[in-house]
């Protein structure tokens, strides 16, 4: 693995030298740092700095009801964030992290509220990347992160992502190379009896039910609303969905023959690859000026789930 560091020190690359190392100075400064995780890129400040979480906020585009999640190097620093956890939520905790599922509880009253953007709720992970976890290791603190890209648009799962979407307005850019899973952490909320589930996401709720045993309903329309607006996830080109690969080529077949540039999301049945290169297929797509991209949905389980949750997302009308 590699690291590039961008902007603060004016030189582009330090081989050889402690990446981390500075990319946690600049935490402690005030700065942000974009690192890989497990799912997508993050884009990293202090949490337990208003200022600095308000950079992201700045640099994001981002609204600033809009909470961001708080990553963490470790379950045992749970408590230090949140307060009134149940039972079943530190169960999920030691059986999931780190993973890709967000914990939303309450927050500690010791937590600014910036991150949380200003909610009495504090959404929780321990990402499952090692040079994520090394940076919060050596950080100690809590890192808030949403995914490094401008709001509304496709996550990052690469540092060429990052740097497209962000580039000099990021100190720090960890280059983990390409994001194993590809698709953002399950989001749980555990302030509700039952927990429900506001974001399908990398585990599937089924895992979460089943071998967990623990209890999730969907999530109310009156929710909390995470990532949750209708049209998020989006590329330049139209998305448009297709329950199978016939009717994916007939929808491609009419769009052509109106004079649209066309480009097809069709990878079968590998769910894991399906989720691993989505964004990036996204991006491609605008990168070659499609006007169009038709994506055929995979079916509604499991890790399909939180796939065309994202497909409906790109797809929706802006
Ligand atoms: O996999 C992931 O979760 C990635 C990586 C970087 O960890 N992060 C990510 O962050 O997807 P972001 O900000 O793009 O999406 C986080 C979602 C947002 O939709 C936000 O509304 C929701 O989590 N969220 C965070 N804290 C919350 C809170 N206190 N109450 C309600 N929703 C919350
Ligand atoms: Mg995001």
């Amino acid at each position: 693995m590699s690291a590039r560091v961008n902007g603060v020190g004016g030189s582009d690359e330090f081989d050889g030298a402690d990446e981390v190392g500075r990319a946690v100075e600049v935490l402690r400064g005030g700065g942000l740092v974009a690192f890989p995780t497990e799912t997508v890129y993050g884009l990293g400040a202090d949490a337990s700095q208003a200022e600095a979480v308000r950079r992201i906020y700045a640099v994001k585009q981002r609204p600033a009801d809009h909470p961001l999640i708080v990553h963490l190097a470790g379950s045992p620093q749970l408590d230090d964030w949140a307060i009134d956890v149940p039972d079943d939520a530190r169960r999920l905790a030691e059986l999931c992290w780190p993973g890709p599922l967000t914990l939303l509880l309450r927050r500690h009253l010791a937590v600014d509220a910036t991150p949380a953007g200003g909610r009495d709720t504090i959404g929780l992970r321990v990402p499952a990347h090692p040079l994520a976890l090394e940076l919060l290791d050596r950080f100690g603190g809590g890192i808030a992160a949403p995914s490094a890209n401008r709001f509304g648009r496709v996550s990052p799962t690469t540092a060429e992502h990052v740097r497209a979407d962000l580039g000099d307005l990021v100190d720090v850019v960890l280059d983990g190379g390409p994001c194993p899973i590809g698709i953002e952490s399950t989001i749980v909320d555990c302030t509700t009896m039952p927990f429900a589930l506001l974001r399908p996401g990398a585990i599937p709720v089924e895992a979460i039910e089943t071998h967990l045993g623990v209890e999730i309903a969907a999530a109310t329309g009156s929710s909390r609303a995470p990532g949750m607006l209708t049209s998020h996830y989006a590329p330049a080109a139209e998305v448009r969905l297709a329950e199978d690969s016939a009717a994916a080529i007939a929808v491609a077949a009419v769009e052509q023959d109106a004079g649209a540039r066309v480009e097809l999301i069709d990878p079968g049945d590998d769910l894991l690859a399906y989720a691993r290169g989505l964004y990036a297929w996204l991006r491609a797509a605008d990168e070659h000026r499609a006007d169009v991209v038709v994506a055929v949905l995979p079916p509604p389980q499991g890790l399909g789930l939180a796939i065309r949750d994202r497909l409906r997302k790109a797809a929706a009308p802006r």
